[in-house]
């Protein structure tokens, strides 16, 4: 129901309905309110059926055997490609990669250009381009390319509000940047980072650009035409689905051209024993045993987010947040890190409260029912830049109501008071 005041909401009521947990009561009675979806989102019945129905009915290995089952599990697996490729606007199905999470799809890209030919090699004399607010699994991947290669790391810095410090575009990405990879809405600060103008230099200098979509698939139409990125990364359980399921997806021409990362199964032409030739993409980024009933759950997942439609998620999830920041910005000693309005920022929110520990304010939080997240999430290098040690960090999703703010707002007074 919509609250007055607070145009766009999503009927909360009817899609809570879907969300067993979410009627949990934890420590004595007190009802569970869920703020920690940047680290994982709840599954509604409508997946765990889809789940449960596959193993009960279905389950076998894909594209190996001509029994029914094998073909059925097949089929699922590839229509839930199919599914992912139209929820992202992807040219192709084939240009969809199955992974296990965001992190392994960002990992691949780093080891297809470590071992790429010419003109994608990264060597000692081509330089890789990330920034200061990525999450530690696009930071990782690219330190251990740099180290193996000889190429220079380069980055964006951060402005005091919590945005990216463009202004030294032309020196940071240049003629021998090879890859940009930046991340689309920060998991910590919120951020919704200017696409455009990086892609548009990165096009300026041949470079290619990745881009980790793990906070913005769940949340906002993807189009990855649109972005006019080379490669997109994201994640199936920060958008219903289950965990053990990610994303990548790139270009056709460039999954031809670029190598394998892991060999085996199903990812092979024919194999000798001198030397293989390998299957077209995306098989040939797929070796082993996939991750065939998560790929069917995303599949479910992206179901039942395309029937509410992702416009009208976003636009719940805007007026969920504009309606956090107002409220958190009424709790004395509490500071966003991060942008402090509503605009051109997703739906997480980092702070802190006086010099209470976020530690101590999750756990506060914690014994009134409340879950965040505490630490400095995956995202180090932003707590250096602040000079913090952690945040606490909220953050919503299109289950997430304007009475669980209020609920947030209540607690972190309750901290205060608790903390003297
Ligand atoms: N990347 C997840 C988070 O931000 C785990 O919490």
């Amino acid at each position: 129901m919509a609250r007055q005041g607070l145009p766009g909401l999503l009927d909360t009521e009817a899609i809570r309905k879907d969300f067993p947990i979410l009627d949990r009561q934890i420590h004595d009675g007190k009802k569970l309110v869920y703020l920690d979806n940047a680290a994982t989102s709840q599954t509604p019945r409508q997946v765990l059926d889809v789940l449960n129905e596959y193993y009960e009915q279905h389950n076998a290995n894909v594209h190996r055997g001509v029994h029914v089952l094998a073909e059925e599990a097949t089929a699922l697996y590839e229509g839930a490609r199919d599914k992912v490729a139209e929820f992202i606007n992807a040219p192709s199905r084939d240009e969809v990669i199955f992974t296990k999470n965001a992190s392994e799809s960002l990992n691949l890209v780093a080891n297809m250009l470590g071992w790429a030919d010419e003109p994608y090699r990264v060597d000692h004399e081509t330089e890789i381009v990330i920034t200061e607010m990525e999450h530690h699994s696009n930071i990782v991947p690219w330190q251990l390319l740099s180290q193996r290669t000889g190429a220079k790391l380069k980055w964006f810095g951060l402005t005091d509000d919590g945005r990216l410090d463009l202004s030294n575009i032309d020196e940071v990405i240049t003629e021998k940047t090879k890859i940009v990879s930046f991340v689309l809405v920060s998991n910590i600060l919120g951020t919704l980072n200017p696409v455009e103008a990086i892609v548009r230099r990165a096009q300026e200098v041949g470079a290619l650009v990745l881009i980790d979509a793990s906070q913005a698939a769940p949340h906002m139409p993807l189009d990855v035409q649109a972005l006019q990125a080379d490669f997109v990364a994201f994640t199936g359980h920060k958008m219903l689905g289950p965990t053990g399921i990610g994303v990548l997806w790139g270009r056709q021409e460039l999954l031809e051209d670029l190598p394998p990362f892991l060999g085996g199964g199903e990812m092979i032409e024919t194999v000798s024993m001198h030397s293989s030739t390998y299957a077209p993409a995306p098989h040939k980024f797929e070796a082993g045993t996939p991750p065939v009933s998560q790929a069917v759950g995303l599949g479910a997942a992206v179901d039942y987010l395309s029937a509410i439609g992702m416009d009208k998620i976003a636009a719940h999830e805007h007026a969920i947040t504009e309606y956090a920041v107002k409220r958190l910005l009424e709790v004395p000693d509490l500071k966003i890190i991060g942008p402090s309005t509503a605009e051109d920022r997703g739906a997480a929110i980092s702070f802190t409260l006086g010099d209470i520990h976020p530690h101590d304010v999750g756990q506060v939080l914690d014994e009134q029912g409340i879950a965040v997240r505490v630490g400095h999430h995956c995202a180090r290098p932003v707590c250096l830049r602040y000079g913090i040690p952690a945040t606490t960090r909220a953050s919503f999703y299109l289950y997430s109501t304007p009475g669980e703010i209020d609920t947030l707002v209540e607690g972190l007074e309750h901290v205060r008071n608790f903390f003297g």
